[in-house]
């Protein structure tokens, strides 16, 4: 397989095309650098995760503790997400301690808290899209990984994962877009077939974002195509409560007040936020007795849940992805519909120190709106590359990573045998 921006086979194209300007023909010539293709072997896939959906790691030297049992000093990276510590009472306050990343206004830059060092473990690699916790216990891309490696694609060769820190947002992510870039071309290199992004909710936003930063060149040669389920392309509506009160991810034993702390830092959640162009200028996201904000209300609603880092942190990243450039490449777009999904929180006297009181519903994935998914429909037409949008009544966000008939069709796509 040829490819143009290969360095391995520059040299053979530029014999190729001295070949052609002096009508010289040479038929089967093979580039003595490739390896051998296996028979059938199906494109190589690089899964990109939604947000908390890899684990995290951290290493604590710290001058004071925030409780007793938290550690101060820790001799090695240990695990930060997810930790089952965190569920206990006291765990929680050193994990969010730990967890949180803190934004300086005047630089406009995050940064872990003096003391912690946080680090991405396995890049390249699938476990840490897996499972989320060393126990094994919080499934997330197993029963995909596990569907894949039942097809003959091997763990960690054929199929790998780029997980990122999803608490920041694509602007400070030039170290990790780097690597993903090499990643990418690695296995072209390896396997000698172009790769399919698999990407899950915020991980498929990052993706469009990666996808356009490169040249249609480079796309062509190296992505065969893009499969993403449940980007909210346009934002959610979700993350107003998120940031306002909290949302405890549906873990039982953690408050939505308590996690809000750490849901505030990521700045990847001011990103989250619905963008204005693709939601009606009147539409109220927040109703409390005192005011209804919508898309005109941004900077009001941060100054008023005491969060103005959030605007400067949505100021930094509202741009990233506006006006949803399309990706340039084979495109299927995939995601639930039919369930009740909150577009408007309605809040009472407590805001924003209080839960919800209300809710006001639209169509969604329960945690998307179809609004923002569907988004994708516009690309139809606007690239030469087709754009497949497929949805599927009822299906939650979080499970369409899992859905077999989900898996099913990602298996058609990667046999050549999508319908
Ligand atoms: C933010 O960064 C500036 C410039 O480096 C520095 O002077 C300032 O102390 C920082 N602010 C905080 C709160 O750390
Ligand atoms: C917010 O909007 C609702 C519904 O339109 C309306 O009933 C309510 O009076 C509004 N509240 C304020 C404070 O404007």
């Amino acid at each position: 397989m040829g490819c143009s921006l290969s360095h391995k086979s520059t040299g053979l194209l530029l014999f190729f095309a001295l070949q052609q300007l002096t009508g010289f023909q040479l038929f089967h010539v093979v580039p003595p650098t490739l390896k051998p293709l296996v028979k059938n072997q199906k494109p190589p896939v690089l899964i990109v995760p939604g947000s908390a959906g890899n684990q995290l790691e951290a290493k604590i030297d710290k001058s004071s503790r925030v409780h007793w049992m938290s550690y101060k000093k820790s001799d090695d990276f240990f695990t930060l997400w997810i930790d089952l510590n965190m569920f206990m009472p006291i765990g929680f306050q050193c994990w969010v301690d730990n967890i949180r990343i803190v934004y300086n206004s005047t630089t406009r830059k995050t940064s872990n808290p003096s003391g912690v060092t946080v680090r991405v473990p396995g890049f390249g690699q699938t476990y840490t899209v897996e499972f989320l916790d060393k126990n094994k216990l919080s499934g997330y891309f197993h029963a995909m990984v596990s569907h894949l490696v039942n097809m003959g694609y091997v763990r960690d060769e054929t199929v790998r994962a780029a997980p990122y820190d999803f608490r920041v947002a694509p602007n400070e992510q030039e170290t990790y877009f780097a690597q993903l870039k090499k990643l990418v071309e690695h296995m072209y290199e390896q396997y000698q077939q172009p790769i399919y992004f698999l990407s899950h909710s915020l991980g498929s936003k990052f993706v469009l974002y990666f996808l356009n930063q490169q040249t249609s060149t480079w796309k062509d040669c190296y992505i065969k195509g893009f499969i993403s389920l449940g980007a909210p392309w346009g934002g959610a509506s979700k993350l107003f409560r998120v940031l306002a009160s909290g949302d405890n991810l549906g873990i039982p034993l953690i408050s939505n007040i308590k996690i809000r702390e750490q849901q505030r830092m990521a700045s990847t959640n001011p990103w989250m936020l619905p963008f204005e162009e693709v939601w009606p200028t009147d539409h109220t996201f927040v109703s409390t007795p005192s005011f209804n904000y919508t898309q005109k209300d941004y900077k009001r609603f941060f100054k008023d849940i005491d969060f103005e880092d959030g605007w400067y942190m949505w100021e930094d990243t509202r741009k990233l992805t506006a006006g949803l450039p399309p990706p340039g490449v084979e495109t299927y777009c995939f995601y639930g519909v039919g369930l009740p999904t909150p577009v408007t929180y309605v809040y009472d006297d407590k805001f924003p120190n209080a839960d919800p009181v209300d809710y006001v519903y639209g169509d969604g994935d329960d945690t998307a709106n179809s609004l923002s998914m569907g988004l994708c429909k516009r690309w139809i037409g606007k690239q030469a590359q087709p754009v497949h949008v497929k949805e599927f009544k009822a299906l939650p966000h979080s499970d369409i990573v899992s859905n077999s008939e989900v898996i099913k069709i990602g298996q058609s796509i990667l046999e050549d045998k999508y319908v």
